[in-house]
């Protein structure tokens, strides 16, 4: 992965980036894909690859030979529809100088908005939902038949378990691993629930087979995505059950993600296992024990915490409270006192007090996250909120919170790095710096970035350097010789 790449999929974890995906191959029609968002998004971006590279299609960054233009969209703000919106303007021009091009829009915004997606964005011939991806190439036919063509339906079962993700502009070092889909938290403010469905998670075995290729394969790093990850649990298929409502025979073959990531880790101990996104309310101390207990599941858990009131997240309908929350990062300290945490922040929930924000405020200092991406409310339609209380905390209000907690979280950031001044760590080299091409750059197991001069490492490798600087975002340091 370029380090460009790398950068715009830093920023995909806030729900807010483009990525232009790209590899060219010869023959064959040409698929332009463009994906913003979260990194399921990505992930399923790979997936649509696949299914179409088995049509025939093989995929471009240049969006002016392509036969067809999907946008992998995201709808958990409303910004980032906007700027969907505006990429589709973009498009005008094009469509106009190739009237036989397929503008399509898959994933969350396109299941959101459904048909009006065709009747009121005159620009797009197809609509697909994240489930409905196996359809694509059917719904290409049905557009150069002259007609648009849709399918938003979401499924109990689907986990795309069988496909073979394509590695988009990869770095071939570290690639996402999709193991379930949807979610049943129905958080009050997420529009998610609505958009990808159901919680289901994906066959094990096919889990750790796709670990085992790319680690044969040379990849070095796995990250398992999953919307709530801690809710995993395999016990033969079909939408989420909890461990009690197994039979016994289900029981006897269930795999919970503590089991996962352990089968996961075990491909190789050269290959790291990271996860995200864990959840408060499921957090269980047999997870943290089983990170504990592999050296190569790295030490980060990024644990949303979004408010430090209680009030706040009861309407949000989080599922804890602070106390409860505090005790996780507890349990984190207690079980792995290495262990790096990050968080995602919502101010200016519905109804959100000042005293509310300044317990927010009191949290960030309490846990002193390592990092966080922090947000301003947006109210997104059909959710809890949405239909149960008034966006009623000013926008000025909302600028002046979410700087206060950007200025917090600015200031541990640095602390967080300076903590590890002077120290050696294990960096996975990832590639060349952005700022020289005499640096390499890489990630400590807590996810910090490491920049070090190249010498004669490369991707891939694991390397030990001393760390002599920092600033809040990037560590900088030297290999050790060895
Ligand atoms: N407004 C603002 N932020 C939101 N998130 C989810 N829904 C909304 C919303 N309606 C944030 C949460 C979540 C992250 C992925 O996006 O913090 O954890
Ligand atoms: Fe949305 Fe909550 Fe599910 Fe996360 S856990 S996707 S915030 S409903």
């Amino acid at each position: 992965m370029s380090n460009h790449t790398q950068e715009l999929l830093e920023e995909s974890r806030q729900g807010e980036a483009t990525l232009l995906n790209a590899i060219t191959a010869s023959g064959n029609r040409k698929l332009y894909l463009e994906s913003y968002g979260c990194q399921m998004n990505f992930s399923d971006s790979e997936i649509v690859a696949s299914i179409l590279s088995e049509a025939g299609y093989d995929t471009t960054k240049n969006l002016y030979e392509s036969d067809v233009v999907l946008l992998n969209t995201c709808a958990i703000r409303e910004n980032a529809e906007q700027r969907v919106r505006q990429r589709l303007k973009d498009f005008q021009g094009l469509k106009k100088s190739n009237p036989r091009l397929v503008v399509g829009v898959l994933g969350c915004m396109a299941e959101r908005l459904k048909e009006k997606f065709l009747e009121e964005e005159k620009l797009v011939d197809l609509v697909a939902g994240p489930d409905a991806y196996r359809a694509l190439p059917d719904l290409i036919a049905e557009v150069e038949t002259g007609q648009k063509a849709m399918n938003v339906l979401l499924s109990l079962e689907e986990t795309y378990a069988d496909i073979n993700p394509v590695r988009m502009g990869s770095n071939g070092v570290s690639a996402f691993i999709s193991i379930m889909r949807g979610c049943d938290n129905m958080c009050s403010f997420c529009v998610v629930p609505f958009t990808r469905g159901r919680e289901r998670s994906r066959d094990p075995e096919s889990i750790v087979k796709e670990a085992q290729e790319l680690f044969d394969n040379g990849f070095r790093e796995v990250t398992l995505l999953g919307q709530n990850v801690d809710s995993y649990l395999f016990y033969g298929g079909g939408p989420k059950k909890d461990f009690k409502q197994l039979s016994e025979e289900e029981k006897g073959r269930a795999v919970n993600f503590a089991g996962l990531l352990a089968k996961v880790a075990a491909v190789s101990p050269l290959l790291r296992v990271r996860f995200t996104t864990s959840n408060p309310g499921d957090m269980t101390d047999e997870v943290l024990e089983t990170m504990a207990a592999w050296p190569n599941i790295c030490k980060y858990i990024h644990l949303p915490v979004q408010s430090g009131n209680s009030d706040v997240l009861h309407r949000m309908n989080r599922g804890y409270d602070r106390p409860t929350y505090m005790n996780r990062i507890a349990a984190i300290r207690r079980i792995m006192p290495d262990c790096a945490i990050s968080t995602d922040i919502i101010t200016g929930f519905c109804g959100e007090t000042e005293e509310e924000h300044k317990d927010t405020l009191s949290l960030m200092q309490e846990v002193g996250y390592d990092y966080a991406y922090m947000f301003q409310y947006s109210e997104r339609p059909r959710t809890l909120a949405a239909r149960k209380f008034k966006d009623d905390v000013a926008q000025e209000e909302k600028n002046r919170r979410l700087k206060e907690i950007i200025q917090i979280q600015s200031e541990w950031s640095l602390k967080r790095n300076q903590e590890v001044l002077g120290q050696t760590v294990e960096v996975l080299v990832e590639g060349v710096s952005k700022k020289s091409e005499e640096d390499l750059f890489g990630r400590t197991s807590q996810y910090k970035v490491v920049v070090f001069p190249k010498e004669q490492f490369k991707p891939g490798d694991y390397v030990q350097v001393k760390v002599h600087d920092c600033t809040s975002a990037t560590l900088l340091g030297k290999a050790l010789t060895s």
